[in-house]
């Protein structure tokens, strides 16, 4: 079963990192696109290891949680943006940041399941 959460996170930041590319290249809607399929996947990965683990089991737990907050926070950043109350530069950054913390948080799950078990 925790393979599923391990397929679910690898596909959300492959999602995200679409989005990314896409936002390069000034295509909104596919980096729209990829964004809500990265939310998508992130819930289902999430939701699921809360449900199973019924709560916050341990440290990776709480910083997947407060991950997964922090990217909904760079989702309201986008619509800030698209509004013109905050600058590219600074969606840019929490986007930059969202990334690497989801990133980290798939090596730290790794290193944790498959090392030091
Ligand atoms: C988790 C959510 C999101 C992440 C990680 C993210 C990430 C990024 C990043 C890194 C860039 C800058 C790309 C570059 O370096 O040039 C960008 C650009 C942009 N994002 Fe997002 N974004 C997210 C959600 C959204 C949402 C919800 C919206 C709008 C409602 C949005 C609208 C935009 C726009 C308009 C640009 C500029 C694209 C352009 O230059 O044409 N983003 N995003
Ligand atoms: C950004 C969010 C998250 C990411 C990217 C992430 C990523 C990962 C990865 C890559 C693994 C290794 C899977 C494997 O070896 O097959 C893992 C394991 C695990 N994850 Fe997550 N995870 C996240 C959030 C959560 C949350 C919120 C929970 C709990 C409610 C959780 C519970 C677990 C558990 C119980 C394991 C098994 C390893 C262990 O901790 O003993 N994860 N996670």
């Amino acid at each position: 079963m925790i393979v599923l959460h391990l397929v679910a996170n690898l596909l959300a930041l492959f999602s995200v990192i679409m989005a990314v590319i896409f936002a390069k290249r000034h295509n909104l809607r596919r980096h729209h696109f990829f964004i809500f399929v990265t939310i998508v996947l992130m819930t289902f990965a999430v939701g699921f290891m809360l449900v199973l683990f019924r709560g916050l089991a341990n440290v990776h737990c709480i910083l997947g949680l407060a991950i997964y907050i922090y990217v909904s926070f760079t989702l309201l950043s986008g619509i800030l943006f698209r509004r013109r109350k905050l600058s590219r530069n600074v969606h840019r950054i929490y986007g930059i940041l969202a990334i690497s913390l989801v990133a980290a948080q798939i090596f730290y799950g790794l290193l944790k399941s498959r090392f030091f078990n």
